[in-house]
């Protein structure tokens, strides 16, 4: 009998290490998730509540979901990754139901047959667990914890989401919403305040406050707070200048919780910590080993989705969950819609192929685009608008340390290609490379593709794309040889504080190194399967 209750013991443990075993151990730690709360909390106003909610499960078909993709701040401040869960973060320790905690969190309850159909819960035992937290509720007791959102000064949230699925159990998301709405101080009248009052700071002048005050009125039917606001009040009795802009000025200085959320979240999500760019590192470097295979795989005969499904094929192979966005994979014309998505040419022929490709691990997305002759040579005008993005690139590199204001990235990379598309005859006046080149050079980059940030001066440890690109549609007003042109070379960099790496450096992007991979033969090419 021992022997058998023995080796069940055993039995159950081995099953519990093999489970693990086949798990990635590479996640961001509980303490790291711990440490960016603590962070939050200390730039957290006096008397605050912050409240970050699950994203919403999407439907994909009838009664089937898409796969879930958690809300990257709730994952960044929790590591939570499930549906239907709530965070509280508390500036200062509170007490209830005889806890003392400066945080919690409403988690999804165990469920025996919802986990046989979708999948694993965490429950509270095991947010306590592996995410470290000491006070955990599930979702279901939300609705009667004795909190008074009303007692805080500030409750910070990124707002609430109004495109959500109602399951009607009252214990989902849009129950927890349902009661957020119930608990909270901040009511919709006073959100469309404070959201017209930043509306009129921004851009009210001399020339339109006629014209604004009119709006003001339309606005204001029925909505007591806007009414009685004494800067509206002010803004309707016509000021002078001198008074307009000192109404301006205390308005934009008006903070409300969705101002302070978006500030601190902001400020934190934007640096990077060492321990992410260890995780973040390897979305970037599968991402370019995906986009050196593509390159060698290639051919004419190919179709967009199956180079698609080259880069999705090797970002699992390293144990990528998904994309950080819809995959682009554009030949010829197609390589100039910008998020050209339906990836659907059946045959890429001799022509250019843009591909925009990156992958997401544990959270971090990649964000990189290559574009290469499907036949290994680049025409002589493909590689004139090939070298001159190439050159827009390496300047932008240049400015990529800490100071750089972030605007110049973008003048830079548009001075170049203006004066290059010039100088090639596609454009005749400056201003016309705004038609060839409609996008920013650069943006945040992290759990997000287009990840947040000030866009004020850069800084050691941020991470930017630096993605100039010139695309030039068939019917273009310039000679027919440039036409279906589209380039597009995106580099994933990390800011240093007098210098910058490139984190993708692994895909070619000089032009005869784009062509000597693409003439390099793929395994995947030896592929033979059944005609259908
Ligand atoms: N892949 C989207 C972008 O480059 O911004
Ligand atoms: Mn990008
Ligand atoms: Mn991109």
């Amino acid at each position: 009998m021992k022997k058998a209750i023995l080796s069940f013991v055993l039995s159950v443990l081995l099953n519990v290490v093999f489970a693990q075993a086949n798990l990635p151990a590479d996640y961001l730690s509980k303490e790291f998730h711990k440490g960016r709360r603590d962070e939050f909390r200390k730039l957290m106003p006096t008397n605050s509540v912050a409240v970050i909610f699950a994203y919403p499960e999407r439907t994909f078909s009838r009664d089937i979901s898409y796969q879930y993709h958690p809300n990257p701040d709730l994952y960044y401040l929790s590591g939570y990754k499930e549906s239907n869960a709530v965070l509280l973060i508390f500036k200062e320790s509170q007490q209830a139901n005889n806890l003392q905690y400066n945080e919690l969190i409403f988690v999804r309850d165990r469920d025996k047959l919802a986990e046989t159909w979708t999948g694993r819960r965490l429950g509270i035992e095991g947010t306590k667990e592996k995410l470290g937290f000491s006070v955990v509720y599930t979702t279901k007791e939300f609705n009667n914890f004795p909190i008074n959102f009303k007692n805080f000064t500030t409750v910070l949230s990124a707002g609430i989401p109004t495109d959500i699925k109602n399951d009607n159990s009252g214990y989902d998301l849009a129950g927890l919403l349902k009661t957020f709405r119930e608990k909270a101080a901040v009511s919709d009248e006073e959100r469309t305040l404070h959201n017209l009052q930043q509306r009129l700071a921004t851009n009210t002048n001399m020339q339109n406050l006629e014209q604004m005050i009119a709006g003001i009125k339309r606005t204001a039917v029925n909505n007591e707070k806007i009414l009685n606001d004494s800067y509206i009040q002010q803004l309707m009795a016509k000021p002078d200048s001198v008074q307009l802009e000192a109404i301006k000025l205390k308005l934009l200085s008006q903070k409300d919780g969705m101002d302070f959320y978006r500030e601190i979240i902001t400020a934190l999500r934007q640096i990077k910590t060492a321990e992410e760019m260890v995780v973040f590192r390897k979305a970037i470097k599968i991402s370019a080993i995906a986009h050196t295979e593509a390159m060698k795989a290639v051919t004419a005969d190919m179709s967009e989705n199956e180079v698609d499904g080259i880069h999705r094929y090797i970002h699992k192979k390293y144990g990528a969950e998904d994309e950080g966005y819809p995959t682009i994979v554009g030949a010829g014309a197609n390589g100039c819609i910008l998020h050209y998505g339906e990836n659907n040419n059946t045959k890429i022929d001799n022509q250019l192929l843009l591909m925009d490709v990156g992958a997401e691990y544990h959270g971090y997305s990649a964000d990189i685009t290559r574009t290469v002759p499907a036949n290994g040579k680049f025409t002589a005008e493909q590689k004139a608008i090939y070298e001159l993005v190439y050159e827009a690139q390496e300047a932008v590199f240049k400015l990529c340390k800490e100071g750089t204001p972030f605007g110049n990235l973008n003048k830079k990379s548009t001075e170049i290609l203006a004066n290059g598309l010039l100088k090639l005859g596609v454009i005749k006046e400056y201003g016309e490379v705004r038609t060839y080149y409609p996008h920013g050079c650069s943006h945040y980059l992290g759990l997000d593709v287009h990840d947040i940030g000030d866009n004020l001066g850069l800084k050691e440890n941020m991470v930017i794309t630096v993605e100039p690109g010139i695309y030039i549609p068939a019917g273009s007003n310039c000679d027919k040889k440039w036409w279906n042109i589209g380039v597009r070379i995106e580099d994933d960099v990390l800011i240093g504080r007098d210098n910058f790496e490139i984190l993708s450096i692994d895909a070619a992007r000089k032009w005869d190194d784009v062509e000597k991979v693409t003439r390099e033969k793929s395994r995947l090419n030896d592929i033979n399967l059944p005609k259908l």
